[in-house]
């Protein structure tokens, strides 16, 4: 494998190559970790602590002039957010012709859900429940990003978030570590291929370790205090699936966590990813988050948070330099051994060679207007967009949009808005290449009138109490959206957040629609005009008036570059809809965090016993649970079994049933497949997701679906900590969502 790197780094000429033969290490067996100790054996401590140094370039791309002095220096080893093929070669330039030891600068950046096309946000494409869409998915936006210059993303999110109102739900995969884990493992395969030197992938990047997603109060950057338990079985797995799938890099947390920030955390960064885990890869810190060990109240200053956080196993410091500030001093002072250092810049190194740039440091600036925005990419996100939505509601009269309605009127104020189609974090995602929605209707109807009216405005700020602005403004943008309602065969009307209201630094105290949206909505229903209502959101909302009033809904999340077009192939029944909720919809905020697989308690709710676990002002069921979608066809279950009433600890059951497209166009479910273990030493989820597949059906077509149940689904972390399946009774579902469908049972002897 080193072999043709050297011969490739010798032809291209470049300053970095001619330092594997400076050190003597020949084109025999080239080890690279050979090559990296080697290297850094000739660094001073400075150099060493440059490596470990992540600053950020300008947003739009650009370099920043301090940065050139210090990668002549050899203080830098990498940046965020300078991408584009001339802003890195120029920077690449200094490290190779200028600096001492020549050694790459790696470039990042926050590559989430696309770089220059933009899929769905990562909810969204995870309500596909199709992990080869979300592979090739991050497999474009891998390509994109290498033709720009890069070659490491800070993705993907692996975070379980079972709180709607913590902003970030919308990055990553929902609330079950098993579907979190598939599409884990299914983005880090897109990011880094089976090669991250390939000239068309990154290196990609678990975050944010750990159980960040279970801030309290769903508040951003708050504190985690969880039992090692569930820590280990709710929080870890998506993380162990990218370790698995080969991740090159894991950023760690910004939360406290039992008392020790993550990001100083030795029991996560290096009991568990190191010694447990045997992973030999790069932590990098989030954004200043070394330093913030101060804020914490867990370093005492700056030198401390260095002097803690690297040893703990942070290796690359991103923003804050605690570490090139006050390492040297730290290492010479005896506080930080240098094994230590020289372990984390192993790890820096190791990154640089892995993802090629020992090899081809510089950007192709041919590439990058040849690669960005293909045609093929641009249909893929047509169809992982159309994929991603859930289909919520589903009277069978309003959908799929008929050849008849010639006058649409496009109500609300996602209609014609090329701003809000691609949610949080865009990459370098461009407006002007948005599909707008009514674009998107216009040329998939050729033959209808489409009127839009706003209906209502959209601001991050409306939120804010007494925000909203100007009521009489808010009534007559309303009346003129009833007006063009009113002359319409068909109303859109599309509700929702916007972008800016999920993602980081977004937690939401309350999970209803934006100020005004409500109003419009009713004055709209009151019209009794066919309506289908289109939702854009980050977050799941708690939308119980809307789901009795709306004839039809469709859950568009933020569907990317292609928003327009896949909507409209969805509410035309171009595309069936055919997604699923990868978390749950609470009625209320007051009831998150509500997930499906929560534990049973002692005292289930029960409705006519009072002392049971419940609320006396709301229900305590979802409005829409974990799993739940609808097709413009219905789909039948039937015929469940288990292959065997009994099997030993170490044996496996198949559970099948018969799926029939029951209607009367074709259709994709996806049948799922739960497991509970009713009696255990540690108490067992009343279900939990233990496999899914996807069966596209003709009308009147049937097929066998079949599962398999074996240690891995069966098993569980005991009192020890320790994975087992324990004898007793298992109980099995198979359904359409997390709730209803056939169910059984078997016997672990
Ligand atoms: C802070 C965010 O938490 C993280 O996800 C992101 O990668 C960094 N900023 C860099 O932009």
């Amino acid at each position: 494998m080193a072999r043709p790197r050297l011969i490739a780094a010798a032809s291209a000429g470049l300053a970095a190559c001619a330092l594997v033969f400076q050190l003597g290490l020949g084109a025999q067996a080239p080890d690279i970790e050979q090559h990296i100790n080697a290297l850094i054996a000739r660094m001073t401590l400075d150099e060493k602590f440059g490596q470990l140094q992540q600053l950020d370039g300008h947003a739009d791309g650009r370099n920043r002039e301090e940065h050139f002095d210090l990668v002549r220096k050899g203080l830098l080893g990498s940046t965020l957010n300078v991408r584009g093929a001339e802003n890195v070669n120029a920077l690449q330039k200094a490290a190779l012709e200028e600096s001492r030891l020549k050694i790459p600068v790696v470039f990042a950046f926050d590559v989430i859900h696309g770089y220059r096309t933009v899929f769905p946000i990562p909810l969204g494409e995870t309500a596909s429940w199709d992990p080869e869409a979300a592979e090739r998915a991050a497999a474009i936006a891998a390509a994109e990003s290498r033709a720009a210059g890069l070659q490491w993303t800070f993705a993907p999110m692996v975070d379980i978030a079972r709180d709607a109102r913590w902003g970030r739900i919308a990055e990553g995969a929902g609330e079950d570590p098993w579907l979190g884990s598939v599409f884990a493992a299914a983005r880090v395969r897109g990011f880094q291929g089976t090669n991250m030197a390939a000239p068309d992938r990154i290196a990609a990047t678990a975050k944010h370790w750990v159980a960040y997603g279970a801030a309290e109060g769903g508040r951003d950057y708050a504190a985690t205090d969880m039992s090692e338990h569930a820590l280990r079985s709710i929080y870890f797995p998506p993380f162990k699936a990218a370790v698995d799938a080969g991740v090159a890099t894991f950023m760690s947390a910004f939360n406290d966590l039992n008392g020790v920030p993550t990001s100083s955390n030795p029991f996560t960064l290096t009991t568990v990813l190191r010694e447990e885990w045997k992973w030999d890869g790069l932590v990098v810190s989030d954004y200043k988050s070394v330093v913030e060990t101060i804020n914490h109240g867990l370093a005492r200053d700056e030198a401390d948070a260095a002097r803690q956080a690297l040893p703990a196993g942070v290796d690359m410091e991103m923003i804050s330099r605690t570490y090139v500030t006050h390492g040297p001093a730290l290492v010479k002072a005896g506080e930080i051994p240098v094994p230590v250092v020289d372990e984390a810049v192993r790890r820096a190194l190791r990154l640089k060679y892995r993802v090629g740039l020992f090899d081809r440091p510089y950007a192709d600036p041919a590439l990058e207007p040849a690669t960005l925005l293909k045609p093929e990419f641009r249909a893929a996100a047509r169809d992982i967009a159309a994929r991603s939505m859930v289909l919520l509601e589903h009277d069978g009269r309003t959908l799929p949009i008929k050849e008849g309605n010639r006058r649409i009127a496009l109500v609300g104020p996602f209609g014609d808005n090329r701003d809000e189609m691609m949610g949080n974090w865009t990459g370098d995602g461009r407006r002007e290449d948005v599909v707008t929605l009514k674009e998107g209707l216009e040329a998939a109807l050729p033959g209808a009138q489409v009127t839009v009216a706003r209906g209502a405005d959209l601001d991050v700020k409306m939120l804010w109490p007494g925000g909203a602005g100007d009521a009489a403004g808010a009534a007559a943008l309303r009346d003129e959206a009833v007006a063009a309602a009113r002359e319409a065969d068909l109303v859109v009307l599309t509700l929702g957040e916007s972008g800016a209201m999920s993602g980081e630094a977004a937690s939401r105290t309350s999970l209803d629609l934006p100020p005004f949206q409500r109003e419009l909505a009713e004055a709209i229903f009151a019209l009794k005009k066919p309506t289908a209502v289109v939702l854009f959101t980050g977050r799941p909302l708690a939308l119980g008036w809307l789901k009795a009033a709306a004839p039809a809904m469709l859950l568009a999340w933020f569907p990317g570059t292609e928003a327009g077009h896949a909507v409209a192939d969805v509410l035309t029944g171009r595309v069936n809809p055919q997604g699923k909720l990868p978390v749950t919809f609470p009625r209320h905020v007051g009831q998150v965090p509500i997930y499906y697989s929560h534990k049973a308690t002692g005292r289930p709710p029960a409705a006519d016993d009072k002392y049971t676990s419940k609320y006396i002002d709301a229900e305590w069921t979802p409005l829409y649970p974990f799993g739940y979608g609808l097709s413009y066809t219905t789909f039948e279950l039937s015929d469940l079994r288990v292959s065997a009433a009994s099997i030993p600890s170490t044996g496996s059951v198949t559970v099948s049933a018969t799926v029939r497209n029951a209607g009367a166009v074709k259709g994709t479910e996806v049948v799922q497949f739960y497991v509970r273990d009713v009696a255990a030493s540690v108490t067992r989820p009343v279900q939990e997701l233990r496999g899914f597949t996807r069966v596209t059906l003709e009308p009147g077509e049937s097929r066998r679906v079949e599962f398999t149940a074996g240690p891995k689904e069966l098993g569980f972390l005991d009192r020890d900590l320790k994975w087992r399946v324990e004898p007793g009774e298992f109980r099995v579902r198979v359904s359409q969502s997390s709730e209803g469908g056939l169910t059984g049972a078997f016997e672990v002897r």
